[in-house]
């Protein structure tokens, strides 16, 4: 049975990644930072089925133990501060984990076992100002964000990596990918509960900011296949995942509306405050080096996409209190 551990287990990617994974009769292991609260829902109705252990990659000690103990076949580094805006106000949190998180990491399979196939999440992000359109494995770099340049930092280390101690390290260069998983401050899910929200009278308006930003969205559960598929090639390279389409969040935001029958124009209302000080204007992916090496495809349309997050938040609030929801937080 291959064993692999996963960091950011409590996130998105990394529910549906353990999900996957058990039923490829993986043994997984998780490993999730100290906490007061414990956040474990996104993996509730698979607790029972892995094991859960604290490390966090501010702390190059807790890795090596953490590989020392487990030694897993494979670590799939998914953990990070992921937010944009975050990252503008806390830089060098988001450095200390998204950047050199990823050192810690590679020196600890050094130290411990140079045979452990690693897996970095890295970020269209990095794209930022694109210098060509579709971006490829190939388009040159120009990030926009603390964010964006932490992961371009987790990017090229990993390469180093792999050039300069022949590990097998790869970088997945993933657009942006959604689910009703998804966290409650990113674009699409905020438009998701907001608009289930109108429609069940809870709120009479959704505060958003650049509608014409254009973004590459895809469905999350199709994205942590191709990590695993990245990993079971023969030598490790980077891939691009994309669906290769682009669309404005003006078009997210219609289409959401619409599927509740709701004009969009009488609820959204454009505050400044969600701005960023510097934006990425146009995301798209060409993934065609994934298509043809690892046989990846996208299976869920954007249209689709956008109807099923409404549609799971729309579920979600009939079987949750109203009051039971997350405080009024300025994401
Ligand atoms: P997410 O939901 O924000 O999850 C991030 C995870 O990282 C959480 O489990 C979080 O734990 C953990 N984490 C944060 N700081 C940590 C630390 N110091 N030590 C250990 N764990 C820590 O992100 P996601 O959407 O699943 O994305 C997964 C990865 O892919 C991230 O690296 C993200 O940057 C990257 N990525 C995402 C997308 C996308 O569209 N989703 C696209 C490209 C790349 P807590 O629960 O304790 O906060
Ligand atoms: N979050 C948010 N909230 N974004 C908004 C809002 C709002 O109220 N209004 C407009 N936007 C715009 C943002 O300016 C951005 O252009 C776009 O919606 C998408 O924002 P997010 O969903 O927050 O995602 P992101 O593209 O910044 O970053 C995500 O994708 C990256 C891959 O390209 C994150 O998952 C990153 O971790 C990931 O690497």
């Amino acid at each position: 049975m291959p064993k692999a551990l996963i960091t950011g287990i409590t996130g998105q990617d990394g529910s549906y990644l353990a999900d996957f994974l058990l039923q490829k009769d993986y043994e997984v292991i998780g490993m999730v930072r100290r906490s007061s609260t414990g956040n474990f829902t996104r993996f509730k109705h698979i607790q029972d089925r892995i094991q859960i252990i604290q490390g966090d990659l501010i702390d190059p000690v807790s890795l090596i133990h953490v590989l020392e103990e487990h030694r897993p076949d494979e670590i799939y580094n998914l953990a990070a501060q992921s937010f944009v805006p975050t990252s503008f106000s806390q830089p060098l949190l988001t450095g200390e984990v998204t950047a050199l998180g990823v050192t810690r990491m590679l020196e600890a399979i050094r130290i411990v076992d140079k045979t452990i196939r690693f897996y970095q999440a890295s970020s269209s992000e990095m794209f930022g100002k694109v210098r060509e359109v579709p971006q490829s494995e190939s388009t040159p770099f120009y990030p926009r964000s603390p964010y964006g340049v932490a992961k371009l930092y987790g990017h090229w280390i990993t390469v180093n990596y792999r050039e300069s101690y022949d590990m097998f390290a790869v970088s997945g260069i993933l657009f942006n990918h959604e689910s009703p998983r998804r966290g409650l401050e990113f674009l699409p899910r905020k438009v998701s509960r907001g608009v289930a929200r109108i429609a069940a009278g809870l709120a009479s308006e959704l505060r958003l900011g650049n509608l014409e930003a254009r973004r590459d969205w895809g469905y999350a559960p199709d994205y942590v296949e191709g990590m695993w598929m990245m990993l079971q090639q023969d030598k490790p390279h980077d891939y691009v995942l994309a669906t290769g389409e682009t669309h404005s969040v003006g078009e997210f935001v219609r289409i959401a509306f619409k599927h509740v029958n709701l004009d969009w124009e009488k609820y959204v209302v454009i505050d400044p405050r969600y701005y960023r000080p510097a934006e990425v204007d146009l995301l798209v992916g060409n993934p065609t080096k994934a298509r043809t090496e690892l046989g990846w495809e996208p299976s869920v349309t954007f249209a689709e996409l956008v109807q099923l997050m409404v549609e799971a938040d729309l579920a979600l609030l009939e079987t949750t209190e109203p009051s039971s929801s997350t405080p009024n937080i300025n994401w």
